[in-house]
């Protein structure tokens, strides 16, 4: 609750008027932790992303106490929006959380224009500046890139053209948060790179992958930095295969649009694959802080092989769904969805076939596959143990005995399972492989699915850049997914289909078939 609601454009007052204070409801179970005094400047307010992930994050940290009480929300794009048609827009996208949200909806302000019009970034600098004077904001920006990329470059420098990369008087700090995709191959994610870079030094620069923010990636680091266990048989030594699957049963939606110009390879398997795979594989770093954490993470990536193209070719499966059924319900084929266009060669569902090439994971295959219109939703890291070296029991009694496999579920149903062999009860000295879970829900009772983007966006506030990708990871990444783009270029570029409701292409399976190895079906 503020104690005088603002009016749509209020006047800059002295330092020394009392400024509204947001009443942050008493929250027994949140953290304390509040972020500093800031404003937060959304560029493409008026967009998706800004309604169903962002809004929802700022509603869920202003019910949980955790903003600050001098804070604002400035948003910006061309609609033709005044402060209190951005309001409305924000109450009807979340309209069910509580005071906290409410109250800061009412600080709310709108700049409407053209990210070329210095007028807009002018105007961007008045209403700034009355967020100081009358939330007490402090001079301390952040300022979030969620509209189109290829505005992206274009908004960094007309934000240091007009003074605002760096903080407003007496701030602390000017802050830019960047979304995916960081450029759609290397060399304009370069390009991207260097105007941002001349624009915003790197350590103020936060390009969010939102599946850093899921708990149970984090998890991934928990598993295996807390416990004493698994490392010593984190390795080649050990590990037979690893499976990454980030398998969606939704299609592409309304972002059709989109899709086209991205693909399943640039929109899941360049950042969230690669953040996990990176999480998954790389060495113990010595610290749980921003450096030492990416620093392990490129070293990783670094280590995963780049093919050639001819290679790429022979490593990967890229398809596109067709008509089918989902969750009993018939749905349409990639071509028939709004926004692409009826001889689309774009892909939904890629697997690839890495290697790493270290010490520690030499020789073990690294399987990855992602997909939308799959079987269920699913995003589930399994390493697969070396079979006993000699089975003793007689084949008959150990045919459902299936190679030990850890399982670390991400989403739905996150947890951690361990499959190993067990005694059937009976007479028989029957073995089958049976699961040890471990379920968030179950030992966290108050454990909610998060997309990421409250602590993400908590965590770009509060300057902690542990979780967001550095410069070298992202460009990393991409030499990684380049020669696949590469090797499809190519008229049709070996497109597959599969139907929608199934776990992908048949020619899918070959790729592991060839090494003797097959897809787990993962538990639903
Ligand atoms: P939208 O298609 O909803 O576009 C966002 C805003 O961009 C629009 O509201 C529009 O605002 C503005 N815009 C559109 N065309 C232009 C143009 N030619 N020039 C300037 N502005 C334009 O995108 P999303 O909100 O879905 O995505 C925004 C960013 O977030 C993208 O980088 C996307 O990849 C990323 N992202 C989105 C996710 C999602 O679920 N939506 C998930 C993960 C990342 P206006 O016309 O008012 O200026
Ligand atoms: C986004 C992709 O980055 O991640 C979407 O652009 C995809 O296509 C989404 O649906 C998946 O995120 P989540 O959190 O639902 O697994």
């Amino acid at each position: 609750m503020i104690s005088s609601a603002p009016d749509s454009a209020p006047s800059p007052r002295g330092p020394s008027i009392a400024r509204p204070r947001l009443v942050v409801p008493p929250s027994p179970s949140a953290p304390r932790e509040r972020t500093p005094p800031l404003a937060l400047v959304i560029f493409g307010a008026s967009g998706d992303l800004t309604s169903r992930k962002i809004l929802p994050a700022l509603a869920n940290l202003a019910d949980r106490g955790r903003l600050a009480e001098e804070f604002t929300v400035i948003g910006v794009a061309r609609t033709d929006w005044s402060d209190e048609e951005f309001r409305r827009a924000a109450l009807k996208d979340v309209p069910y959380a509580g005071e906290g949200w409410r109250a800061l909806v009412e600080r709310f302000r709108y700049v409407a224009g053209e990210y070329a019009s210095s007028e807009t970034f002018d105007r961007l600098k008045e209403v700034l500046a009355e967020a100081d004077q009358r939330y007490g904001t402090s001079g301390n920006r952040v300022f979030y890139l969620a509209t189109i990329p290829s505005v992206f470059a274009m908004i960094a420098e007309a934000l240091a053209k007009e003074g605002c990369n760096v903080p407003g008087e007496g701030g602390e700090f000017a802050r830019l948060v960047v979304e995916k995709p960081y450029g759609r191959d290397l060399a304009s994610a370069l390009e991207l790179d260097a105007a941002v870079h001349h624009a915003f030094d790197e350590d103020q620069i936060f390009r969010i992958d939102h599946y850093m923010g899921k708990e149970t990636v984090q998890n991934v680091l928990a598993l295996r930095f807390a416990n004493a266990i698994f490392e010593p048989i984190w390795n080649r030594r050990y590990v037979e295969q690893v499976q990454i699957t980030v398998a969606e049963s939704i299609g592409v939606e309304h972002r059709g649009g989109f899709y086209e110009t991205a693909g399943a390879l640039r929109d899941i398997v360049q950042n969230h694959v690669m953040q996990v795979l990176a999480l998954t594989l790389m060495e113990p770093p010595t610290g749980m802080d921003a450096t030492h954490v990416r620093d392990e993470k490129v070293k990783l990536l670094k280590a995963v092989d780049i093919p050639t193209p001819d290679e790429a070719v022979d490593k990967s499966v890229r398809a596109q769904y067709v008509a089918g059924v989902v969750d009993q319900v018939a749905v349409p084929g990639y071509r028939e969805e709004e926004g692409v266009a009826p001889d689309s060669t774009t892909e939904t569902y890629v697997a690839l076939r890495l290697r790493v090439e270290n010490w520690r994971w030499a020789g073990v295959p690294v399987y990855v596959r992602t997909g939308k219109r799959l079987a269920a939703r699913v995003t589930e890291v399994a390493l697969q143990f070396h079979s006993v070296p000699f089975l003793a029991f007689e084949g008959e009694l150990a045919r459902q005995l299936r190679p030990n496999t850890l399982v670390l579920r991400i989403q739905p149903n996150e947890g951690i399972s361990l499959h190993f062999g067990a005694k059937v009860p009976g007479e028989e000295f029957r073995v089958q492989s049976v699961a040890m879970d471990f379920l968030y829900d179950t030992a966290f009772r108050d454990n909610r699915e998060s997309d990421g983007y409250p602590r993400l966006l908590h965590d770009a506030m509060c300057g902690d850049a542990t979780l967001f990708i550095r410069t070298d990871e992202v460009e990393q990444a991409w030499r990684i997914v380049d020669p696949y783009l590469e090797a499809w270029s190519e008229p049709g570029g070996g497109l597959h289909f599969y139907p929608a409701g199934t776990w992908g292409p048949h020619i899918a399976d070959l790729l592991l078939e060839r090494s003797g190895d097959s897809w787990r079906v993962p538990e639903l």
